[in-house]
C-alpha cells in the first residue's frame, strides 16, 4: 500500500505532480478555466466584493499564500483567518463576501463551525475540500474538490499542494472576470500552472542533497524560517512541517520582524532558513540573513535558479525552478517537506503518525 516507499509521507510527496495536474485539469476546458461544475458563474464572481479564507493548520498556510496572489491579481480585499479564532470573535461580515473554507478532511471541527457561522450570517460559502461527501463539502454552497486522493500521513503534503492550485485558479478566474488582468496575462498564468507538475517532479528527483543536509541538522534544537510576503507564508508551512514530524522547535518569522525581538534568539550555529522566491523582496531578505549570520547563524537559502549570489551569504543553498512569483509556493514548499521528512527519518521518529496528533481534528 506504500507502493515501495518506506512511509506514506514520502509516497504522498511523490504523488504531488499527479495530484496537482489532476486538480488543475478538473477545472480546465480548452485551455480556459471552467468553474461551471463548481457552480460559480461569472455574474456571481462579478458581485463578490471581498474574500474571507478560513482554515486551520496547513490549510491556513495555503490561505496566507493565496492572500498575496488574490489581492495582487484581483484587487479585492482578502482576509485570512484561523477558524478557531474567527468563530469566537463575532466577526463583521460583508454580505457581498465569499467565505472560502479550506480543509483536506472536510471534518475539522473549527472550520466546520466557521462555515456554519458564515451561512447563518447569509454569506456565500465555498469549500476547498479533498474528502468527497465530508461535512464541509455537504454544507458549503459550492465545493471545489482537490483531487489529491486519500492522504494517510498526518503531515499534509499533496492535499496542501492541490489546495494551492484551487486557490490560484480562483484568483485567475476572478481577475479575468473583474478585468484586472488582460486576456493574454490570463493565458500566460494558466500555461504557467500547467508547468508546475514537471517542476515539482524535478525538485523531488533532486532529494538526495536534502537528505544529506537533513542528516547534518537532525540534532538542531531550534530552526528559524524567515521570508517576506509569499516567502513568509512558505516559511510558516516549512516550520510546521519541521516541528510536527521532527519535534524540533521551529518558528516562522516575517524577515522584517527579526529586529523587533526575535534576533536575540540566534546563537552560534542556530539554523536559519531564508526563503527567497520573490524577486522584489530578494535583497531585503538577504540583508536579514546577513544580520543573522553575523550573530552566528548557520544559513540555508531556498531560492530560484539564477540567484547564485546567495552563495556569498548562505552556507547551504537549495535552488528551485523558475516560475511566476505568484506560484512560487508550489515549488518552494517541496524541499521544506523533504527536509522535515528526512530529519524525522534521521531521528528515527514515527513519520506518518507523529505523537499527540491526529489526521482529522474533530474536537475543538
Ligand atoms: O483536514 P484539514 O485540512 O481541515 O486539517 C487542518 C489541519 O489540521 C492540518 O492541515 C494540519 O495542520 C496538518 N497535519 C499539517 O501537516
Amino acid at each position: 500500500e506504500k507502493a515501495g516507499f518506506e512511509h506514506f509521507m514520502m509516497k504522498e510527496i511523490h504523488e504531488q505532480p499527479k495530484a496537482v495536474r489532476d486538480t488543475l485539469n478538473s477545472v480546465l476546458k480548452d485551455g480556459q478555466i471552467d468553474l461551471s461544475e463548481i457552480g460559480l458563474s461569472d455574474e456571481e464572481i462579478q458581485e463578490i466584493s471581498q474574500v474571507y479564507i478560513i482554515a486551520c493548520g496547513s490549510a491556513y498556510h495555503v490561505g496566507m499564500a493565496s492572500q498575496y496572489v488574490f489581492e495582487d491579481m484581483v484587487r479585492v480585499p482578502v482576509r485570512v483567518e484561523l477558524a478557531s479564532e474567527f468563530r469566537y470573535r463575532n466577526p463583521i461580515l460583508d454580505q457581498k463576501a465569499l467565505a472560502v473554507i479550506i480543509s483536506q478532511s472536510g471534518e475539522t471541527a473549527d472550520s466546520l463551525a466557521a462555515l456554519r457561522l458564515c451561512k447563518n450570517e447569509g454569506i456565500r460559502t465555498m469549500g476547498i475540500v479533498n474528502v468527497v461527501g465530508s461535512s464541509i463539502a455537504r454544507e458549503a454552497d459550492n465545493v471545489f474538490y482537490t483531487l489529491a486522493g486519500p492522504e494517510i500521513s498526518v503531515a499534509t503534503t499533496k492535499a496542501y499542494s492541490t489546495q494551492l492550485i484551487a486557490a490560484y485558479v480562483l484568483a485567475i478566474q476572478f481577475a479575468k472576470v473583474k478585468g484586472t488582468i488582460s486576456e493574454e496575462q490570463y493565458c500566460t498564468y494558466i500555461k504557467e500552472l500547467e508547468t508546475l507538475p514537471d517542476k515539482i517532479q524535478r525538485i523531488i528527483d533532486d532529494k538526495e542533497r536534502l537528505q544529506w543536509f537533513a542528516s547534518k541538522q537532525a540534532n538542531s534544537k531550534d530552526v528559524f524560517f524567515i521570508g517576506r510576503g509569499i516567502d513568509y507564508a512558505i516559511s510558516m508551512e516549512g516550520s510546521l512541517k519541521m516541528k510536527e514530524i521532527s519535534y524540533i522547535h521551529s518558528e516562522a518569522y516575517a524577515a522584517g520582524e527579526l529586529k523587533h525581538g526575535t534576533i536575540s534568539l540566534i546563537e552560534d550555529g542556530t539554523l536559519v532558513i531564508g526563503v527567497l522566491t520573490q524577486p522584489a523582496l530578494y535583497e531585503k531578505t538577504v540583508s536579514n540573513m546577513v544580520e543573522c549570520k553575523s550573530r552566528g547563524a548557520y544559513l540555508m537559502g531556498l531560492t530560484t535558479f539564477g540567484n547564485y549570489n546567495i552563495e556569498d551569504t548562505a552556507d547551504f543553498t537549495v535552488y528551485i525552478p523558475k516560475t511566476d512569483p505568484h506560484f512560487a509556493t508550489s515549488l518552494a514548499v517541496i524541499p521544506l517537506q523533504l527536509l522535515g521528512y528526512f530529519v524525522s527519518v534521521a531521528k528515527g521518529l514515527d513519520v506518518d503518525k507523529p505523537r499527540n496528533l491526529a489526521k482529522s481534528v474533530t474536537v475543538e
